[in-house]
């Protein structure tokens, strides 16, 4: 008996056709090229670049995928590492917990499963600090299964072909039908990074290039002329505002006060110079009354940085000080801050007491 193929889903062919021709190379990925040559993803490569892709950018995460498999080998050298060394080389990328769940996660690749990832979504999904979007996105990107995944771009691109009015984030639901709908059984990973990569590269927020988008034939935003209308999104709320001081002491071998925060809640487990709490008060928090010691501290402005759900703004104190028997934390020589578990708001409260601390390597 003659058996029938499958015909793949339309939308799918011409996405994989465009992929083909107009991928990203990026340091984690196999090219379809490759693939057809018989090289294999490596798992631990897409898990953690899936990590640290997560709110950041492609350009911000090349250099410290880079940094992380440099160090760190496989998944078991990672494992084997002290969570301080990993939070110190995560410095900079933002959203802290991620650092401590991989090294969970890794941990229990390591001590569960000998070193080697599960293969199915629903495995990947039983490891430490692995949701939904990544045990998809591993899935389906370094075992080819066929999984659904959903992020940012993915719901721009669907949003527009199927013209979805309905607004985010209760649209996500119907989006992932979409997405569902056209997943291909065949090179469901390719699938999943054609359309991150469409929507990165084509399928912009502003002034996408229908022109050369695989989908324009057919993508129903185009048809009524307006497809940065999509995807519709829910009134955004201003972000509220919290206040607070940080407290520069340099000594006189050119070494500053340091902490360790405590490991749950933002920035939990990295480093900081000594801060008051973060408060909406807009009129507290900000002065030098609330010094970790009595010094000479005089005021060099304030540095803002926006969370995502407030915006810090944090008024900058300095001194020069001698050490105490009772500081609380340790004295780090400002040469050596660039190996520290410090992160970017810290970075930029001690840049604006000490403009140089991070330009001296
Ligand atoms: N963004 C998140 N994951 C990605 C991937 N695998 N390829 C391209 N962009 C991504």
């Amino acid at each position: 008996m003659m058996t029938c193929k499958t015909p793949e889903k339309p939308e799918a062919e011409a996405l994989l056709a465009w992929y083909d021709r107009h991928h990203r190379d990026l340091p984690w990925r196999v090219s379809p090229a490759m693939a057809r040559s018989g090289v294999l993803p490596v798992p631990y490569h897409i898990w953690l670049s899936e990590v640290m892709l997560q709110q950041t950018t492609v350009q911000a995460v090349k250099a410290y995928f880079q940094k992380f498999v440099a160090r760190w080998p496989t998944v078991l050298d990672l494992a084997a590492a002290p969570v301080e060394d990993v939070m110190a080389a995560w410095a900079g990328l933002g959203y802290y917990a991620r650092a401590r769940n991989l090294k969970k996660c890794a941990d229990a690749v390591a001590a569960d499963h000998g070193g080697v990832f599960p293969d199915t979504e629903e495995g990947l999904r039983s490891l430490p600090g692995i949701g939904d979007y990544t045990a998809a996105a591993v899935a389906a990107i370094a075992f080819d299964r066929r999984a659904v995944v959903m992020d940012a771009n993915v719901e721009r691109v669907i949003s527009r072909l199927y013209a979805i009015d309905a607004p985010l984030p209760a649209s996500k639901p119907a989006m992932k039908a979409r997405v569902a709908e056209i997943t291909p059984d065949r090179r469901p990973g390719d699938f999943a990074q054609a359309m991150m990569d469409l929507g990165a590269t084509i399928c912009t927020p502003k002034r996408p290039a229908c022109a050369l988008c695989p989908f324009n034939g057919a993508c129903a935003a185009l048809a009524y002329h307006d497809p940065e209308r999509f995807p519709v999104k829910a009134a955004k709320k201003d972000k509220p505002v919290r206040v607070g001081a940080a407290f520069v002491a340099l000594d006189a071998d050119g070494a500053i006060l340091l902490k360790r925060r405590i490991d749950s809640g933002l920035l939990g487990g990295m480093t900081e110079v000594p801060t008051t709490g973060w408060t909406a008060r807009l009129d507290g928090g900000t002065t030098i009354a609330q010094a970790p010691f009595a010094a000479d501290w005089s005021a060099c402005g304030t540095v803002t940085h926006v969370f995502t759900h407030f915006e810090l703004r944090l008024s900058v104190f300095f001194c020069r000080t001698r050490r105490r028997s009772g500081d609380n934390g340790w004295w780090e020589p400002v040469a050596n801050l660039d190996a520290q578990a410090l992160p970017t708001v810290m970075k930029k409260a001690i840049t604006q007491a000490l403009p140089d601390a991070f330009r001296q390597n």
